[in-house]
């Protein structure tokens, strides 16, 4: 997977990907993840991307022209199966849009920043627009660094264990029961005994029944 990423602050998404788990898919070649300064493709000397809105009010919006600019140029090496807005009005980010965005090939992220973006700049070239909750960030290159990681750990051959992403919450719409280790027994407080007794269909119905438990009891509204 290829994700190409337009901000006007490429420097707050660099750290997510040079650690852990998305650094390894990197490494691996498993994704490829390219920051565009949306400043590289700036009108005038004053190296302009933004200006105030027409009609008056506080806040500034992005401009056209540098976006334009940069989604022409990609799209001109490549084809891509989305262009994603992250905005706070969009479609609230679940585990189901992860899994279908993680199957795409090519797709760039635009990361929205004061008071976002020109309209047009969403009529002619947004296919997509994601939110990562009812709250507004600063601007949108968090919510493409969450976006990101919920898509990459889902790409064959990124976590070691290859069903692990499998077993996450919210696969199934459910939560994912319980988990314990070392030592088994802490200041008297012990793991539930079916876990060290080696019957594995047993403990895959104990999960499952936990599983159910705990979303039956934090999150109803995912078994309806
Ligand atoms: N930009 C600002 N707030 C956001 C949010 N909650 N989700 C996505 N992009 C954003």
């Amino acid at each position: 997977m290829r994700i190409d990423i337009i901000t006007v602050l490429p420097e707050l998404l660099k750290s997510p990907f040079e650690a852990s788990i998305l650094k390894r898919a990197i490494d691996k070649k498993l994704v490829e993840i390219h920051l565009h300064n949306l400043r590289d493709y700036s009108i005038g000397n004053y190296k302009q991307v933004d200006d105030y809105q027409f009609g008056g009010g506080a806040g500034m919006v992005l401009m056209i022209e540098p976006i334009d600019k940069c989604i022409s140029k990609l799209k001109a090496q490549r084809e891509y199966d989305e262009v994603i807005y992250m905005t706070p009005d969009g479609e609230t980010l679940n585990q189901g849009i992860s899994n279908e965005i993680s199957l795409k090939k090519n797709i760039i992220i635009l990361c929205g920043h004061y008071k976002g973006v020109d309209q047009r700049v969403r009529d002619l070239f947004i296919t997509k627009e994601i939110s990562i909750g009812d709250y507004v960030l600063s601007g949108g290159e968090l919510a493409a660094a969450v976006f990101c990681d919920s898509l990459i750990r889902l790409l064959p051959g990124v976590l070691n264990d290859e069903t692990s992403a499998l077993t996450d919450t919210f696969q199934d719409n459910l939560l994912a029961p319980p988990v314990y280790t070392r030592p088994s027994n802490y200041k008297g407080i012990k793991v539930p005994e079916i876990l060290l007794s080696g019957n594995f269909p047993s403990i895959e119905k104990w999960r499952e029944d936990k599983a159910l438990e705990r979303t039956t009891k934090k999150r109803p509204d995912l078994l309806n």
